[in-house]
């Protein structure tokens, strides 16, 4: 079961440089809530950002996969349990247990096509940035479950 799991506003936007363009508690305290302690897929960009804000602290997953084109890249920390992937279309097409995919944008669009399962959550806001989610043709899901606050639409989109 491969899930994508991201926030962006309801133009596709979701990130600015390296960071995320908005701070909305509630929406981290829900992601949080899916993947603590799950096996994630994310990209070494979206990795060394997180790490930028747990600093020392492990990141909250179970097993982390990187994915990295960069042969030469190390990443070891005794705390958490890191595996790089280099052939990541290999990698998403033949993973057979369940798997969050975590970002960012290039990791995103990349696994698109293998996601089972859509976790989005629409913020709400006129938000400014340069990384976007690219298009989804909605056709090939169905939305079967929303949940509305003030600041965000919480959705899943599930293949059909
Ligand atoms: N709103 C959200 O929910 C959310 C969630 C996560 C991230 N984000 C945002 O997304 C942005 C980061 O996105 P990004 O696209 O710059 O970085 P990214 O997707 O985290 O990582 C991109 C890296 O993946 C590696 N890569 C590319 N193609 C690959 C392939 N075929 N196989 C294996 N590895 C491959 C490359 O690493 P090398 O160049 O090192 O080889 C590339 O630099 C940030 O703004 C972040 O805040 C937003």
């Amino acid at each position: 079961m491969i899930n994508m799991i991201w926030a962006m506003d309801f133009n596709n936007l979701i990130g600015d440089k390296d960071r995320i363009p908005w701070h909305i508690k509630e929406d981290l305290i829900y992601y949080k809530n899916k993947t603590k302690g799950k096996t994630v897929l994310m990209g070494d960009a979206t990795y060394f950002s997180l790490k930028s804000y747990y600093k020392t602290k492990p990141l909250p997953y179970g097993k982390v996969y990187i994915a990295t084109i960069d042969k030469n890249l190390k990443i070891e920390n005794p705390l958490e349990d890191i595996e790089i992937v280099y052939d990541l279309i290999e990698f998403i097409k033949n993973f057979k247990d369940e798997i969050w995919v975590c970002g960012g944008a290039t990791i995103y669009k990349l696994c698109l096509p293998y996601a089972d399962r859509l976790y989005i959550s629409f913020i709400k806001g006129d938000y400014k940035g340069d990384k976007y989610f690219p298009k989804i043709d909605y056709s090939l899901y169905d939305k079967t479950w929303e949940e509305d606050t003030e600041q965000v639409r919480y959705t899943l989109f599930e293949r059909r």
